[in-house]
């Protein structure tokens, strides 16, 4: 079941997002999170950050997966996904750095990266609820349109419009990485609550065709409809297209 919470504004969407988050950790205090990186949760992670040092939660026993990296980029490249989470959210709060996690970027051994990945977080107990921005092409971690679900964390070969989108962070578009690890469809699929947010007016019309379009791999965040537990906040903006 899906439900859609519109939101004034980013910042009034961000607020709603960490209330869902927080309001979950403090009903569970060893919850295991997956986590988002990419424009969109900067917001959240800021008010996360904010309820954190105003003592009204704390994230000193909770486990995180992040959906996604980069290969080849380590850890304390600034584009790397373990940099911007360290950065953006890690660093400010009372998480256990030995508790979260992020796909080994440098590790060439891709099969055993994406193994051990999966297992994981099987042996933590599954995720209990995870974050997910939404792609323009509506791919959800690095999940590209495809012909199929992936069931379980591998290496993807990045789309053309997703190279595209995220060569504003690097100094060129020659730079952006090809390749990227991500939990599979699957892998999200059996998360027992899903946190989707999108913004702005450029996610309006993906937005509209992941949850009211027909179900389709081409468009990956659609599958999330099947899912019986997804929260998805929007602004008024990505929300215009929505009846
Ligand atoms: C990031 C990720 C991506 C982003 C998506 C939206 O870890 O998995 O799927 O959530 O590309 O990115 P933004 O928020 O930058 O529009």
């Amino acid at each position: 079941m899906v439900e859609i919470i519109v939101a004034p504004s980013y910042d009034a969407m961000s607020r709603v997002a960490a209330d869902v988050m927080t309001t979950f950790i403090n009903e569970k205090p060893h919850a295991v999170i997956g986590l988002a990186t990419g424009t969109t949760p900067l917001g959240m992670y800021q008010q996360l950050i904010s309820d954190y040092t105003n003592k009204l939660v704390s994230f000193k026993d909770v486990r995180s997966y992040n959906l996604d990296e980069y290969c080849g980029l380590a850890p304390d490249h600034k584009q790397s996904y373990r940099y911007f989470m360290q950065q953006n959210l890690f660093d400010h709060i009372d998480i256990d750095p030995r508790n979260t996690f992020v796909p080994d970027g440098v590790n060439e051994n891709a099969d055993a990266v994406c193994d051990s990945y999966e297992q994981n977080i099987i042996d933590a107990g599954g995720i209990d609820l995870q974050l997910l921005g939404l792609g323009h092409n509506g791919h959800i971690g690095f999940n590209e349109p495809d012909d199929v679900f992936s069931p379980y964390t591998h290496v993807v070969n990045l789309s053309d419009s997703t190279i595209d989108a995220n060569s504003r962070l690097f100094a060129a578009r020659s730079e952006v990485p090809k390749r990227a690890y991500t939990m599979g469809i699957g892998t999200i699929m059996r998360a027992r609550e899903i946190l989707v947010i999108a913004s702005g007016p450029g996610k309006a019309s993906i937005v509209r065709d992941a949850f009211f379009g027909p179900i389709t791999p081409r468009v990956p965040a659609s599958v999330l409809q099947l899912h019986q537990n997804v929260t998805v906040v929007l602004d008024e903006e990505a929300a215009s297209l929505c009846e």
